[in-house]
């Protein structure tokens, strides 16, 4: 049996599942290829990244500066591998990035490096930046009182408030989960939240904090990052996971932590079965062979 999941981040529209499900099927499509877990887990990923409605990738979130984009990714397997790149920029697929640093030593490389690794390694110069992030910065400027100018600015303000600015502010990471019937992969990609200084790194190139993988399933989490990292959430729910409880089980464990006003979701496989769920609304697809 071959499953294969993909969520396009915690408060995305529900009505764009279309590309979660293009997502899991290029996923699946992968793994019949005989191509495993981990590519099965980046396909899906970069189909959602290439998608400009979600925060990853081309359509990712704009910084507080109102230019600079910087992106997360990272994927995992049940098997050992784990690699990320944090704070990339203009960069068309992050995920095939981070997949790319398996080659070297490293686990991690930020900013500047991994910007320079992905030129090394063949991802040319790309400009992720759309007209809708413009416009979704646009509201986050107003709701945040940056209209005056920056030295006013309260950005506290800005950072993770339940409403108004969750309107402002979209939604979230996208992330894949995949079971080839050997090995489970999860892989995530990030825009990072709209209110963000330069230099702001989420959960999700940390191992443990928005994926995890394992012999008994893999874990793709999306939320405020900040919160889903301090409390290690993806490998605290693979535990749930290992610990025996169901795939919808362990959703529900996941959206019973963290504080009330976090925007969280997550979607999670095992050998044999997938869920999902958010706080929020959140589009994902799951399907199996
Ligand atoms: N969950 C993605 C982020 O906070 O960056």
């Amino acid at each position: 049996m071959s499953i294969v999941a993909s969520h396009g981040g915690s408060s995305s529209n529900p009505n764009h599942a279309d590309g979660p499900e293009l997502a899991s099927l290029t996923g699946l499509q992968a793994i019949g290829q005989g191509r495993g877990a981990l590519q099965a887990a980046v396909a899906a990923t970069v189909v959602l990244e290439d998608d400009d409605r979600f925060n990853a990738g081309t359509g990712s979130n704009l910084r507080l500066d109102g230019i600079t984009i910087q992106m997360d990714a990272s994927c995992m397997t049940s098997d050992g591998v784990f690699s990320s790149v944090a704070a990339i920029e203009r960069t068309k697929n992050p995920i095939l990035v981070a997949e790319s640093l398996r080659g070297t030593p490293h686990i991690l490389l930020v900013g500047e490096g991994a910007t320079e690794f992905a030129r090394k390694v063949g991802y040319p110069d790309h400009d992720p930046t759309t007209r809708a992030a413009r416009d979704r910065f646009d509201k986050v400027r107003a709701v945040a009182g940056l209209t005056d100018g920056w030295s006013k600015a309260d950005l506290a303000r800005a950072w993770n408030f339940a409403t108004p600015l969750r309107e402002a502010l979209g939604s979230d990471t996208v992330g894949s989960v995949a079971w080839d019937g050997q090995t489970f992969a999860a892989a995530l990609s990030s825009g990072g939240t709209s209110a963000a200084l330069l230099g702001r790194v989420g959960d999700v190139p940390l191992p443990g904090c928005g994926l995890y993988a394992g012999p008994a399933g893999a874990i793709a989490t999306t939320g405020d990052g900040e919160y889903i990292a301090r409390s290690l959430l993806a490998f605290r729910a693979y535990e749930e996971l290992a610990r025996g409880h169901s795939a919808a089980e362990v959703v529900d464990w996941g959206l019973d932590q963290l504080e009330d006003d976090v925007d969280l979701g997550l979607i999670v496989i095992n050998r044999h079965e997938f869920a999902g769920g958010a706080r929020n609304r959140m589009a994902w697809h799951g399907c199996t062979t």
